[in-house]
């Protein structure tokens, strides 16, 4: 049974802690199931990390639908929200219901996430009222790099720090039933979890949110992305080169395929291989 909003909302109440990763593809949406991760993010990190693109951008909605589709074929248990691209959401509350209701009706996720706070309270309401659970996503909002002139900590100071605040409790009261709380102070972070009914999910928010988000190919070590709050749980990247670099030197000295990974059985005899090769 895939996890729902009711079970995650469940597992907050219960004071359990919410698994999440990012994903964009089958065989690694398969392995992290099967890991019992809680939820899956189809982010339009994968921008960067699967398209090799500066920022996220130029993502569009067909490449999120493309990628999501995939995700969603390979998670059994796990809750999938697909990431709403840049500009897919922004100019209407229309705009944001059309685009959202694609990225449902044509991946089978679950929900949707999108970036801001108060400034897109509306697009979540409409959202929300259509039937698409969502969640928010506040402090650094990769899609804003170039208003924020960088990927920068958000909340440093009172007065930013308020405003993230206000913006958790407008996200909340247009009906986000969770929030990424991205490079936000801890205690901050631990504030706005204990003063909203949201689940909070932290990426560089410290312990106290409710869950944790990481980007996979960072955390396992593919990506050189190494910002303070990346774990490494691996070190894939240079496991994967190794054996690329092995395969390379085997195929160079004929090495590999050894006879065990041919199908020598099904040859046939000398003689009618030597007459083969005088016909032709
Ligand atoms: O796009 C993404 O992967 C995200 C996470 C980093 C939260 O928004």
């Amino acid at each position: 049974m895939r996890n729902t909003v009711a079970t995650l909302l469940e597992m907050k109440k219960q004071g359990e802690k919410i698994s999440q990763l990012t994903c964009y593809d089958y065989s690694t949406a398969c392995l992290l199931d099967r890991a019992g991760i809680d939820s899956v993010l189809v982010g339009d990190s994968l921008g960067m990390t699967m398209q090799g693109y500066e920022n996220t951008l130029p993502v569009t909605m067909e490449e999120m639908i493309l990628y999501g589709r995939s995700v969603v074929r390979g998670c059994k248990q796990a809750f999938v929200i697909m990431d709403m691209p840049f500009m897919s959401y922004q100019a209407s509350i229309e705009q944001a219901i059309t685009n959202g209701g694609r990225l449902i009706k044509e991946t089978g996720a679950n929900a949707v996430k999108l970036e801001g706070g108060a400034s897109v309270a509306a697009q979540i309401k409409g959202l929300v009222d259509s039937g698409i659970p969502v969640c928010a996503h506040i402090g650094m909002t990769p899609q804003s790099v170039n208003a924020f002139g960088g990927f920068k900590v958000q909340g440093k100071g009172e007065a930013n720090a308020e405003r993230v605040l206000q913006d958790a409790l407008a996200v909340q009261k247009a009906g986000a039933f969770m929030c990424v709380l991205e490079c936000v102070p801890p205690k901050l972070a631990a504030l706005i979890t204990k003063k909203t009914e949201m689940i909070t999910i932290g990426i560089g928010a410290g312990k106290g949110c409710d869950g944790q988000v990481l980007v996979w190919q960072d955390m396992l070590g593919i990506s050189d992305f190494k910002p303070k709050f990346v774990k490494h749980y691996g070190e894939l990247g240079k496991q994967i080169t190794e054996a690329f670099e092995k395969y390379h030197q085997e195929v160079k000295n004929a090495a590999f395929p050894e006879e065990i990974h041919t199908y020598a059985k099904s040859d046939c005899s000398d003689d009618f291989l030597e007459k083969l090769d005088q016909k032709y």
